[in-house]
C-alpha cells in the first residue's frame, strides 16, 4: 500500500518533525530539548483536537474556560514550552516541579529528567488534575506525579527541586518557592510586573533571586492565593489607563480634556526595534508608568495609532500624557523611534519620554541588557535604589548594565 501526500500531512510523526525543524530554526538550541519535543506525542495530550493546530508552534490548546470566556486552561504553545526549557536548563537525574498541568509540558520534563530524575505538576483545579493524569498514563508517562494544591505552598513533601517550571502568570514569587528550592536551583517564571509579562529565569543569589536570562511571554492568570487584580482607571468611555499598582490619582478629567485636545509630535533620531525591550526599559525607568487602552472608534477617528488599542505605555504628567510611536527613516536603516504627546505640558512630557528613547538607544539596545532580581521582604534589606515593585513577599527590582 502507498503512502499519500495528504496521508502523510496528517500522520502525528510527520507533523511532530516539521514543528521540531521549525522550533530548532528560532527557538531550541540544545539537542537534548529537541530529541523531547521529537519523542512525545503532543496530540495525545489534546485528544480531539485538530492535528494541525496540535502540531502548530505557536497554538496553546484551551482546555478549559472561565465564565466570560477567559482561558483558564491550556497545553501551552509548543513555542513558548521550548522558550522556557531552553531557559531552565533542565539535566539528566534533576527534580523539577512544573505548576500549572497539562500534561505535554511534563512529559516534556520527564524525557528531560530521564529515568534517575523526577517530575512533579501541580494544578489547583481538579479536573485539569484528573485531565493530565489520564494523558499521561495514555502517552506512559505514569511516573510523572500529579497533585492538586494551590501552588502558592508549592509541593513541600517532594522538595527540594532543581527546577521550578511556572506555567501560569505569575505576579509574586511565594516564599515557599524560593525555599523549595536546591542549592543549585533556578525558577522560570512568567512573572508580571510593571504592566508586564516576562518569561525569567532566575537563579539563586543569597536570600533572593537574580535573573539568569528574561524573554517575552504570557499565560493564563494565576488562581488562588496568588491572584492578582490590575486597577483600571476609565478616562472616557473609550480609553483606559491599567495598572499594576494603586491609582497613584491620575488627573482624569484633565486627561480626558487633554485627549480631544491638539497633539504634537516629537522624534528621537534614534533607531526603534527590539520594541520588548524598550517597553521593558520604558516602565522600568520611571516610577508607575501605566498602559493606555483606547476603541478602535478613537483610532479610526484618528485621535491614537492603532497599536494603542493593544495597550501603549504612557508618561502622565498631571494633565499631560505621551506616548511612542516610530515611522520609517531610511538614514537609520529601518525605524525611528518618536513619542505623541497630548494636553497643556505636552512639550514636556514628550522631552522626558523622548529622552527615554534615546537613552535606551545609545546604552541598552540589545536583548538581556536588564538584570531583575527579587528580594523577598524578610531578607529586611533596604529597598533598591533604582527601579523597584512592591509585591506581597518581596520587591521586583531591575537595574540595567
Ligand atoms: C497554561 S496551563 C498549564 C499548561 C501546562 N503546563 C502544559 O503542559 O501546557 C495553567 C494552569 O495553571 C493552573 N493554575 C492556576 N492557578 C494555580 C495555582 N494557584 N496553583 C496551581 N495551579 C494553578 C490552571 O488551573 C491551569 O491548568
Amino acid at each position: 500500500m502507498t503512502t499519500t501526500s495528504e496521508q502523510r500531512a496528517q500522520d502525528p510523526a510527520t507533523l511532530r518533525a516539521v514543528m521540531v525543524s521549525e522550533l530548532r530554526e528560532d527557538t531550541i538550541t540544545s539537542e537534548a530539548v529537541a530529541a523531547a519535543f521529537s519523542v512525545v506525542p503532543r496530540h495525545l495530550f489534546a485528544p480531539g483536537e485538530p492535528l494541525e493546530a496540535v502540531y502548530d508552534s505557536n497554538t496553546p490548546l484551551v482546555t478549559k474556560s472561565g465564565p466570560d470566556g477567559t482561558a483558564l486552561s491550556s497545553v501551552s504553545a509548543a513555542h513558548i514550552q521550548a522558550v522556557m526549557l531552553e531557559q531552565a536548563e533542565i539535566e539528566p537525574g534533576m527534580r523539577v516541579l512544573e505548576i500549572g498541568s497539562g500534561g505535554y509540558n511534563a512529559a516534556l520534563i520527564a524525557e528531560l529528567v530521564g529515568p534517575d530524575g523526577s517530575v512533579t505538576s501541580v494544578d489547583i483545579d481538579p479536573e485539569i488534575v484528573a485531565r493530565a493524569r489520564a494523558c499521561l498514563q495514555a502517552a506512559g508517562y505514569e511516573r510523572v506525579r500529579v497533585v492538586q494544591a494551590d501552588a502558592e505552598h508549592g509541593v513541600p513533601e517532594h522538595a527540594p527541586y532543581d527546577r521550578i517550571i511556572v506555567t501560569v502568570g505569575a505576579w509574586d514569587i511565594p516564599l515557599a518557592w524560593i525555599d523549595q528550592l536546591s542549592e543549585r536551583g533556578r525558577v522560570v517564571v512568567p512573572l508580571r510586573f510593571a504592566g508586564l509579562s516576562r518569561c525569567v529565569a532566575f537563579d539563586r543569589s543569597g536570600t533572593g533571586l537574580v535573573s539568569r536570562s528574561y524573554c517575552l511571554g504570557g499565560f493564563v492568570p494565576m488562581q488562588g492565593e496568588g491572584t492578582f487584580s490590575e486597577t483600571l482607571v476609565p478616562i472616557n468611555g473609550e480609553a483606559t489607563l491599567r495598572l499594576d499598582g494603586p491609582d497613584p490619582g491620575f488627573d482624569v478629567p484633565a486627561l480626558r480634556k487633554a485627549i480631544h485636545g491638539p497633539r504634537i509630535e516629537r522624534w528621537s533620531g534614534a533607531a526603534f526595534d527590539l520594541p520588548d525591550e524598550l517597553e521593558l526599559f520604558v516602565v522600568t525607568s520611571v516610577p508607575q508608568v501605566p498602559f493606555l487602552y483606547a476603541s478602535q472608534n478613537l483610532v479610526d477617528q484618528g485621535v491614537f495609532t492603532p497599536a494603542v488599542t493593544y495597550g501603549a505605555a504612557v508618561l502622565v504628567e498631571g494633565g499631560s500624557f505621551a506616548y511612542r510611536t516610530k515611522r520609517e527613516n531610511e538614514d537609520l536603516g529601518g525605524w525611528e523611534s518618536g513619542v505623541f504627546a497630548y494636553g497643556p505640558h505636552a512639550e514636556a512630557v514628550a522631552e522626558r519620554y523622548v529622552g527615554l528613547l534615546r537613552r535606551w538607544a545609545a546604552d541598552y539596545r540589545r536583548r538581556g541588557a536588564a538584570r531583575i532580581e527579587y528580594i523577598p521582604t524578610r531578607a529586611g534589606k533596604a529597598a533598591p535604589a533604582g527601579w523597584y515593585a512592591a509585591k506581597r513577599h518581596g520587591v521586583v527590582a531591575v537595574s540595567w548594565r
